[in-house]
């Protein structure tokens, strides 16, 4: 694939921090500190993206809140992978302009994946008048600029043009948990599964360098974190785009090797490029979480290839075998679609004896959504929504049962788990295999391990108490 690798460089991250402190000047004569308002959607990399947009906006004096009213910066952070996300964050915006009609100082941003869709930029300059800057995903390291020129009373702002895309250090990040923490390794997709919007939105595969992942991950360490999560849209392509031969194994084994108690995840592995060398080099490294996302997408051949997904059925099922064969308790959920175009009943069929089969601890389950530009949103879709949504029911009724099965097994049994937060009555845990586990605990032990036994089950989480 033709990509020149794009790195941001010191100078222009610098002009952005002096932009950061200009910002934060201007606030700082404000006669209260002004408010924030960050609401993102969409995947684990949204996330990421924006705890860096809380990071510059509190280095630049705003504090956050949840009041759309009272914030005077909202930032829309958004998501093209379904017609459904796209839907929720028009009506959302829509709603806004009550906001900023109540208070019409309001700064209203929208930003990520959406936004980098043809046509978008200009829908929302033309419908959503209120909406003063929109940037892509590409541009998220210029927000200070974007920011300054708005409370200098600067035009509206569009800024989606297409690009391969880009690798920047460096910017603040102000992280949601204190115990958790996404560590992207690697941006954009170059799969093109024919139903996907995700590498047009997003860009080329690019990596981040090594040290730069390794130096990040020991400040977390450093920090506290307990579950740092490696993030990229196919992490098993990590590398492939640098000159020191370092692949995604060799970087989970770096960072395994550094000293502390912590665990090590990582989303998502693509099944072409998954293998033998990523379930030893998991199955030896103590800190690497017991849990593979691994997306199949459908059981059926004729559809995996019209999905471009370039697997098969045989081939995951091996693969799968493999992973197990290396780690027998092995946590492993996936992705699939339901009602791809042309799909027929008896591809479904395929599909759920793959779950069968298989037997996932749990599943992410999707109907097919168009996405304009993308050339399954021209294939021929005989099928009606409500066809798919009965196949779609049974999916997830048979997924449910499977996933009540599994967890019934866990009672009576003992493991370790890291206690990550709290919700209504219980603290919530997960074990090394990602499972939920409820606990009625002291909320001074949120942030530690502890070994629990398992009491009860649903379809959903587990139960247990600390030993
Ligand atoms: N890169 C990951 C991979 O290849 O597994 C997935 C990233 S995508 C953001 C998450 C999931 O959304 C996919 O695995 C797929 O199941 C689903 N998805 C993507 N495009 C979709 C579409 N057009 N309609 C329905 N589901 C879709
Ligand atoms: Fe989309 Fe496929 Fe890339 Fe995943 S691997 S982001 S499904 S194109
Ligand atoms: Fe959505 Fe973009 Fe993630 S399209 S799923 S936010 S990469």
């Amino acid at each position: 694939m033709n990509y020149t690798r794009i790195e941001i460089s010191q100078d222009q991250l610098s002009r952005q921090s002096d932009i950061m402190e200009r910002v934060a000047d201007i606030n700082a004569r404000l006669e209260t500190r002004p408010l924030a308002l960050v609401d993102t959607y969409g995947c684990q990399q949204n996330e990421a993206d924006s705890e860096k947009i809380r990071g510059m906006l509190k280095k630049m004096g705003y504090e956050m809140t949840r009041d759309e009213y009272e914030a005077d910066v909202i930032v829309i952070n958004t998501c093209a992978v379904r017609e459904h996300a796209e839907q929720r964050v028009l009506g959302n915006v829509g709603a806004l302009s009550h906001t900023k009609k109540a208070k019409p100082s309001q700064i209203i941003c929208l930003c990520g994946c959406m936004m980098q869709e043809p046509g978008m930029a200009d829908r929302i300059k033309n419908s959503y008048r209120h909406v003063r800057v929109v940037f892509g995903p590409h541009e998220l390291w210029r927000f200070p600029e974007f920011l300054l020129r708005q409370l200098q009373g600067g035009k509206r702002i569009f800024e989606t043009s297409p690009s391969d895309g880009c690798v920047t250090e460096g910017l603040p990040s102000a992280r949601d948990s204190a115990v958790k923490a996404w560590l992207p390794v690697m941006y954009g997709c170059n799969n093109f599964c024919s139903y996907c919007i995700v590498p047009y939105v997003r860009g080329r595969e690019r990596s981040r360098r090594a040290e730069d992942v390794l130096r990040e991950a020991e400040e977390l360490v450093r920090a506290g974190y307990k579950d740092i999560t490696l993030l990229g849209q196919n992490v098993n392509s990590y590398g492939k785009d640098l000159p020191d031969g370092m692949d995604f194994s060799d970087l989970i084994a770096g960072i395994n090797a550094i000293p502390g108690d912590f665990l090590i995840r990582f989303m998502t592995s693509h099944p072409k490029d998954a293998g033998e060398k990523l379930f030893s080099t998991m199955a030896k490294c103590d800190k690497c979480a017991r849990h593979i996302h691994l997306p199949f997408q459908s059981g059926s051949n004729r559809v995996l290839s019209a999905m471009n997904r370039r697997y098969t059925r045989e081939s995951y099922l091996d693969l799968i075998g493999m992973a197990r064969s290396h780690m027998p308790d092995i946590v492993i959920t996936s992705d699939v679609i339901v009602g791809f175009p042309g799909e027929t009943e008896e591809e479904f069929e395929d599909t759920l004896k793959l779950v069968e089969d298989v037997k996932f601890d749990a599943l992410f389950t999707f109907i097919f959504s168009p996405r304009t530009g993308t050339p399954a949103a021209g294939m021929p879709d005989p099928f009606t929504r409500m066809e798919k949504q009965r196949r779609f029911d049974a999916l997830v009724a048979l997924q449910n049962r499977i996933s009540e099965e599994k967890h019934r097994s866990y009672i009576g049994s003992t493991t370790r788990v890291l206690i990550d937060g709290e919700e209504k009555e219980y603290l919530t845990s997960r074990t090394s295999g990602g499972r939920l586990v409820r606990l009625r605990a002291d909320k001074s032990l949120v942030g530690t391990f502890q070994t629990v036994r398992i009491t009860d089950s649903n379809t959903w989480a587990l139960f247990g108490e600390i030993v």
